[in-house]
């Protein structure tokens, strides 16, 4: 596969946020400044490009907040897109379009698709077995069954996984399912879904990516080789709900399109929306290079699943890579909507109005590219008062101010040049390849160094010819040294229009020059002798203590709000219903020492207990790796069920149950002992 071909123009999609809640730091250091970045960097290049947004606005988590706001989901996402609309706009993203999901043009051209791929035989229908809440009269999402986890007994496990054990579960696993919306007893019903058969596209998917696409970043091609390694199942592709694209098939009330199904559809037809002429030669032509901007959690769908849509679909191209990005944390923690854990835009802009560009350069240079990265708040000041005023501002302003000093803010001429110059002029030369190298390759962190090296350059060139200490007696020399310095200025305007663009463009304004052209970057010639430059003023400002404080308090204030709501929502202990007498009697509870214990392979959460049951010995497994490390429990005494039947857990069985008791404040398990030690096996009365 040729991956170097010469593409006529770059079709850039950055993710659709859900319009469930506004959009934070995480989802613009993972997805939104790097492609418009390479979106902006692009443009100036002269190439053509088309860069796609907009609303993500089905799926279940907009009908939950509706019910519990009793709004429409319609009013849910009018809502959150009008504020994400207006925070990508405020921070100055160039998507040429920010569509909508819920858009007329969106609902007929997924329709469409899918009617398409129905009709060629693309996918696979069948019946199946799904809770129902009886309460809420709808199908339930696997998220939103909790139960009881068969294997630890964790009352608070999903339908899709219990977060204790960590075990994968499907919802008939749970013990006591409920619903999560009413908090009902699910029934199981019969329901007709359509499949997307991924394994017919797996040789296919292996072939293009694992042989064609091994210069996609490691994190991403890790994690589709895992997914095709594991092999491909069919994907169910419809949801019984009433928020979404109705499956247009005779017969199919009730029933929509799954929010992944449509979403990735979104970027065709909001191109179609901006461009009802051309939208195909953005996404049919062969001549089109097709990138999608995500972070890592949607590698699945963009790499495996949208691919295997447009292929069975048969006349749209492929994406040529997915620069997929890592999760941001915040000061340690991982962000969170729910916990409202988070710096969320639409606060940032109105809390710190006129640093758009510092809080771009933080998220760019600190960018989870490889790996997590942590944002937090002191990085953020250092960043912006040690290299964007330190360096970048101070440099820039140096230049300007003595040139008005000397010159009247006049460019003045070069005279006969030292080592030094001619050193400084090369290192100015090399500045637009390095910046390309790392850019093409959506190395972004890399790039911004790169820009920010130039800044380092110009402000190390002043540092030591100091030509305020010369203006006595060298002016030829202070000219000489000025021009290079304002050479250097002028290329920092295109060095960071790709990154920081309010600074650039406030940067041009000052020097009172046109947007050179990117291919001139590196140029000693961008300013003209005696070109009059405008007014300076600081490209940046210092932050103050006091502000960083008041953005870390606000964080405290959200953290005491969670802990507060958790311990509120923890249930106070209850003394469960009344047994009799002779029900106590039928559990034969006993005392036994811990002979060897040992972690299970491939379970984080279980340990493997050889017990002295004073009965000849016994086997039993528990779930409480995560409390205690085995090698802290041998000799310890336990208590235990003697009298369960056997059950196989991860092939071992275990021979009844080690009694523990879970803290309720905190959900710590913690084993139950005697107080004084006795005999192996004695009963428990
Ligand atoms: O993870 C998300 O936020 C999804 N709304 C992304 C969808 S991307 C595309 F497929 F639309
Ligand atoms: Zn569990």
């Amino acid at each position: 596969m040729d991956n170097k071909k010469n593409y006529k123009r770059t079709l850039i999609t950055a993710a659709l946020p859900y319009a469930n809640g506004p959009v934070h730091i995480g989802h613009l250091a993972g997805v939104y400044i790097p492609a418009d970045i390479y979106a902006r960097y692009l443009r100036l290049k002269g190439e053509e490009v088309l860069f796609v947004s907009g609303s993500d606005e089905h799926g279940v988590p907009v009908t939950i907040k509706a019910k519990k706001e009793g709004v429409s989901p319609q009013d849910v996402v009018d809502r959150y897109d009008g504020i994400i609309r207006d925070s990508f706009a405020r921070f100055g993203m160039t998507f040429d379009i920010y569509g909508r999901t819920t858009s007329a043009m969106h609902r007929d051209h997924a329709s469409a698709f899918f009617r398409k791929l129905y009709d060629k035989g693309e996918f696979i229908e069948e019946e199946s077995e799904q809770y129902y809440d009886p309460e809420a009269q709808q199908f339930l999402a696997d998220r939103y069954i909790t139960g009881t986890c068969p294997r630890c007994q964790n009352e608070h496990a999903y339908g899709d996984q219990c977060e204790r054990c960590g075990s994968t579960l499907s919802p008939t696993d749970l013990i006591q399912p409920r619903s999560a919306i009413s908090g009902a007893t699910p029934e199981l019903r019969k329901t007709r879904h359509w499949y997307l058969p991924l394994d017919r596209h797996e040789a296919f998917l292996k072939e293009w990516i694992l042989e064609g696409h091994k210069e996609w970043k490691s994190n991403v091609y890790g994690q589709c080789k895992s997914w095709l390694d594991g092999g491909l199942q069919p994907r169910a592709v419809s949801r019984d709900l009433d928020w979404g694209i109705p499956v247009p098939v005779e017969g199919a009330e009730g029933k929509v399109l799954y929010v992944w199904f449509d979403a990735p559809i979104g970027y065709i037809s909001n191109t179609k929306e901006l461009l009802p002429e051309s939208w195909e030669q953005w996404w049919k032509d062969e001549d089109t290079r097709l990138l999608h901007f995500i972070g890592k959690d949607n590698i699945v769908f963009h790499c495996i699943v949208f691919p295997a849509m447009l292929r069975a679909e048969g006349s749209y191209i492929l994406p040529e890579n997915v620069p997929a990005n890592e999760f941001l944390n915040l000061e340690g923690d991982k962000i969170s909507t729910s916990r409202n854990w988070a710096v969320w835009l639409n606060e940032y802009l109105d809390e710190l109005p006129g640093k758009e560009d510092v809080l771009r350069y933080v998220l760019t240079a600190n960018a989870p590219e490889t790996k997590d990265n942590d944002f937090t708040w002191r990085d953020y000041q250092a960043r912006n008062n040690n290299e964007l005023v330190a360096v970048f501002g101070n440099f820039v302003n140096r230049a300007l101010v003595l040139t008005d000093k000397y010159f009247g803010g006049k460019v003045p001429a070069r005279g006969a040049l030292t080592d030094f110059d001619r050193e400084t002029l090369q290192g100015l030369s090399e500045v637009r390849q390095a910046i390309e190298r790392e850019l093409d390759s959506f190395h972004f962190r890399e790039a911004l160094k790169e820009a920010m090296n130039l800044a380092r350059l110009g402000n190390k060139y002043l540092a030591d010819t100091e030509p305020w200490k010369l203006a006595k007696t060298d002016m030829e020399r202070v000219a000489t040294i000025l021009n290079i310095s304002l050479q250097i200025t002028a290329n920092l305007v295109t060095a960071f229009a790709p990154f920081l663009p309010h600074s650039s463009a406030k940067l041009r304004e000052m020097l009172q020059i046109e947007q050179p052209k990117w291919a001139e970057l590196g140029s000693s010639e961008l300013l003209s002798v005696g070109h009059q430059l405008g007014q300076a003023s600081l490209l940046f400002e210092k932050i103050e203590d006091a502000v960083i404080e008041a953005q870390i308090a606000k964080l405290q204030a959200a953290k005491e709000a969670n802990a507060a709501a958790e311990a509120a929502a923890t249930p106070a202990p209850t003394v469960a219903e009344d047994i009799s007498f002779d029900d106590f009697t039928k559990l034969d509870l006993r005392v036994g020492t811990v002979l060897e214990c040992t972690k299970v392979p491939k379970a984080d959460k279980l340990l493997q207990f050889r017990i002295d049951d004073g009965l000849g010995g016994r086997t039993i497994v528990s779930g409480i790796a995560q409390y205690y490390a085995p090698e802290e429990l041998v000799g310890r005494q336990v208590c235990f069920i003697a009298n369960l039947p056997p059950r196989k857990l991860r092939g071992i069985e275990s021979q009844g149950m080690i009694l523990s008791t879970e803290d309720y404040t905190t959900g710590q398990l913690r084993l139950v002992t005697p107080a004084e030690l006795v005999a192996p096996g004695s009963p428990i009365k």
